[in-house]
């Protein structure tokens, strides 16, 4: 372990990062590059209006006659206060402003919904400006920020026409960002075999883009309880901003199970963690002193009830201190952290050696209920904090520095305990829940439906026992799937981006980076492409054939205008595609000792990287085969000072390689990988048969 001075202290850190490369990926980077945003296109409008193409920029009016209304098209999900000038106004001139995510719901009479789910899909309505309404600039009040929008439709509903210019948004999310292009990660790769060969680029960005929409001032939550008619958006989140939420229009609230998938994002993309840190200590200020009990989300929402998003809030820790090394603030909530791991504890039961959930509100999967595999999975990573690469447990090296964070508050024996106790959960789960005739976990041990959250979550946090286990697991759950993506068996018809994007890595951590890349091309390339959604951010769930009535019996009461098009959690393949197909990940604090573990994948080619306070990790491969020779090539950029592990991508092992390193003959392992130290290095690698 270096020695923590060598860490920066993240409010340091955060101001001495860079940037990553400028390249031909920036071009798809959806961050705008101002903050005040006009809109695209004039998407549809009804009644009489006059030079609408106006609407498009800073000068220039259009006219809309009474009972007219026009939808402008922001080309991409924005959010932000709406700016206009007025610039003729009859005493009975008057206005609504209608919003939508999905072009679905573009009405003159109703946004989407976002304060209630409501099978009308009208309950948010309009936002209303009444007679006599101002001359000159106007903006919009700021309660009644509108979270996530793709489309705003302006319509005239007074008995006077009204003519305005200058229609323009001023986004609001970032808000201590002064560059929201200011990515310190990137990724690209062709796509060859795709209908879009940038497919693999855009997507990484478009899960960064939807993080950033998450990323919110401190007094912009949605208000709870939820107001009559309308909506509000001046809720106070939790104890300081910025904050990460769950979505950009809903819930605006923090929930840790999302922070699972979308803080990875954040750390390969921006590395702004401040917000992530404000999120899980709200968590930890909330938790309840008797019992231990952490809330599933955050204020004003506080749902409590969930023994899964109380995991999460641990495991978010654990990823906290792995990318920021931030011991100072693990200090500060240690005290509570030990209390919410012994609340798990005291739900084991004894004879069974696993957890009676009994907290049963979670991503709203059914079940859930007694000694549930999902669950126990997920108590079992509590527990257990070591990477899920099968090769950070066979190399020394990095199994030393591993981030166990009772080993980096310097409690080795309650590290140890932990550990064995992991091994037990590790035992019972698999005597509960395996089932040797299906080759997959069942959800529980009176059941043999084998869920995707817990048969995922068992390869990534290995509870499996051997990589042919992970194999099977890896391939039932592929029987899951259809054209648009990988049903849930455990919240029937609905295809969830959210544990979607533990599947994904699951299948690359099973050895089969195929079968991953199909699925991210069927689910993702649904999201992205789909023109039900915004084609920039990323869409919280939809049904089996791909509607947006996402959860209409399970929660949203039929209301597909509830639905969330910019969700955090489904943004797996950003850090996917940097974690498994370039190959880098960190596995000690701020990447002082780190993986690089490409995947072909299919792929020719790849780059990307990202940045700590220790410096910039990036890594460049392209393989090609000629005859039965497979050449392969890495160079590889990382900080000095620090310690990593090449493994040999899946692909090429089985077969006669050699191996070179910075131009020198180099042997790998018993499993197929080696030391490398930090600094710039070149492994080339020739392999036959
Ligand atoms: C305009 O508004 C006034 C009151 O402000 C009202 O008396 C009048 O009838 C309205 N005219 C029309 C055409 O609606
Ligand atoms: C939020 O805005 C509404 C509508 O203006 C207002 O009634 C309410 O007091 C505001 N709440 C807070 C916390 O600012
Ligand atoms: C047009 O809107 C922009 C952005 O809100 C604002 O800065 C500018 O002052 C407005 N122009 C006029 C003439 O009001
Ligand atoms: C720890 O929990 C207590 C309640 O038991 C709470 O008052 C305190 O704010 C929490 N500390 C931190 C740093 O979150
Ligand atoms: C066991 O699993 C099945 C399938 O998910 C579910 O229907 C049932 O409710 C579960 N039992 C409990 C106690 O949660
Ligand atoms: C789990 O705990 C609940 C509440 O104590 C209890 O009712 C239930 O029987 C337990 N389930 C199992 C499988 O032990
Ligand atoms: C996974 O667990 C098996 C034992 O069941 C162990 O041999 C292997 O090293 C573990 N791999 C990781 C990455 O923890
Ligand atoms: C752990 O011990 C090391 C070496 O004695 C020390 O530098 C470090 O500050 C300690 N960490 C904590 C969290 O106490
Ligand atoms: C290990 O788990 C048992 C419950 O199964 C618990 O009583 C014990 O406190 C745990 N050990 C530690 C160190 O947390
Ligand atoms: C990987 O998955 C693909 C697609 O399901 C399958 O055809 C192939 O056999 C799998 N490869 C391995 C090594 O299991
Ligand atoms: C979406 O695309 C389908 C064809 O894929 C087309 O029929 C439909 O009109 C399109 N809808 C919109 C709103 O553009
Ligand atoms: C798609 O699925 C939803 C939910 O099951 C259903 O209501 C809808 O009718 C289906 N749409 C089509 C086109 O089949």
């Amino acid at each position: 372990m270096l020695p923590t001075s060598f860490f920066l202290p993240l409010w340091l850190a955060r101001s001495a990062l860079a940037l990553a490369p400028s390249g031909p990926w920036d071009a798809f980077n959806f961050a705008p590059k101002s903050r005040t945003v006009y809109a695209t296109v004039i998407r549809t409008s009804a009644g009489t209006v006059t030079n609408a193409d106006n609407l498009l920029r800073a000068t220039g009016s259009a006219t809309l006659d009474p009972e007219s209304w026009v939808t402008l098209d922001f080309g991409q999900e924005a959010r932000g206060l709406i700016s206009l000038n007025f610039d003729d106004v009859g005493d009975n001139s008057s206005l609504a402003l209608s919003f939508t995510e999905s072009p679905s719901f573009i009405r003159p009479t109703a946004s989407d919904d976002s304060t209630f789910p409501d099978a009308t899909t009208t309950y948010d309505g309009v936002l209303p400006v009444a007679a006599p309404l101002p001359t000159g600039y106007w903006t919009q009040p700021a309660y009644a920020l509108r979270g996530g929008f793709r489309f705003l439709t302006l319509v005239s509903t007074g008995a006077d026409a009204l003519m305005l210019s200058n229609v323009s948004c001023a986004i609001s999310f970032m808000p201590h960002f002064a560059d929201l292009r200011a990515y310190t990660g990137y990724f690209s790769a062709p796509d060859p075999g795709f209908h879009d060969p940038d497919f693999l680029t855009k997507i990484w960005m478009a899960g960064a883009y939807t993080v950033q929409t998450n990323t919110v001032g401190l007094h912009t939550g949605r208000q709870i309880p939820v107001v009559s008619q309308g909506w509000a958006n001046n809720a106070t989140l939790g104890i300081a901003g910025p904050i990460i939420v769950d979505g950009a229009k809903r819930d605006r609230a923090v929930w840790p199970g999302d922070m699972g998938i979308a803080v990875p994002t954040q750390f390969v993309s921006t590395n702004d963690l401040i917000p992530t840190r404000n999120a899980l200590g709200t968590m930890f200020s909330n938790i309840n002193p008797v019992t231990g009990a952490l809330p599933e989300s955050g204020p004003p929402l506080s749902q409590l009830g969930s023994d899964t998003y109380h995991c999460w809030t641990l495991i978010g820790t654990h990823n906290y201190y792995l990318y920021s090394g931030d011991i100072e603030w693990l200090q500060t909530i240690w005290a509570n952290y030990t209390k919410a791991v012994a609340f798990l504890e005291n739900k084991v039961d004894p004879a069974v050696g696993l957890m009676n959930i009994t907290g049963l509100r979670d991503w709203a999967r059914q079940g859930g209920g007694g000694f549930n595999a999902e669950g126990n999975a997920i108590f079992y990573r509590v527990y257990l904090y070591l990477p899920p690469s099968p090769i950070l447990i066979a190399s020394p090296q990095v199994l030393v520095t591993s981030a166990s964070l009772a080993s980096a508050m310097n409690l080795s024996s309650l590290s140890d305990a932990w550990t064995k106790n992991a091994s037990d959960v590790k035992t019972a789960y698999n005597t509960a829940f395996w089932v040797p005739e299906l080759g997959m976990f069942r959800d529980n041990m009176t059941t043999t439906l084998t869920p995707q959250d817990g048969n995922s979550f068992a390869v990534l946090f290995n509870l499996t026992t051997s990589p042919a286990q992970a194999a099977s697991v890896s391939a039932g759950l592929e029987k899951n799937w259809n054209a648009l993506g990988a049903v849930a068996p455990e919240l029937p018809d609905t295809i969830s981006p959210f544990i979607g994007g533990f599947e994904l890595q699951a299948h690359f951590t099973a050895g089969n980076a195929t079968r991953a890349m199909d699925l991210l091309h069927r689910e993702w390339g649904y999201i992205l492409y789909t023109n039900l959604s915004v084609q920039s951010t990323l869409l919280e769930g939809f049904t089996a054939n791909g509607s947006l009535a996402y959860r209409a019996n399970v929660g949203y009461n039929d209301d597909p205008a509830y639905t969330s098009h910019s969700h955090g959690w489904s943004s797996g393949p950003t850090s996917a595609l940097t974690i498994y197909v370039v190959g880098l990940s960190v596995t000690a604090p701020q990447g002082s000792a780190w993986l690089l573990s490409p995947n072909l994948a299919g792929l020719p080619s790849a780059e990307g990287g990202f940045e700590t306070p220790l410096g910039w990790f990036g890594a460049s491969w392209t393989v090609s085969t000629r005859g039965g020779t497979t050449t392969f090539s890495v160079s590889v950029d990382v900080p000095e000072g620090t310690a990593g592990v090449f493994a040999l991508p899946q692909e090429l092992r089985g077969g006669s390689v050699s191996v070179k390193v910075d131009g020198r003959a180099a042997v790998l392992g018993a499993n197929d990988d080696m030391p490398l130290s930090g600094g710039k290095h070149t492994v080339s690698v020739v392999a036959r048969g």
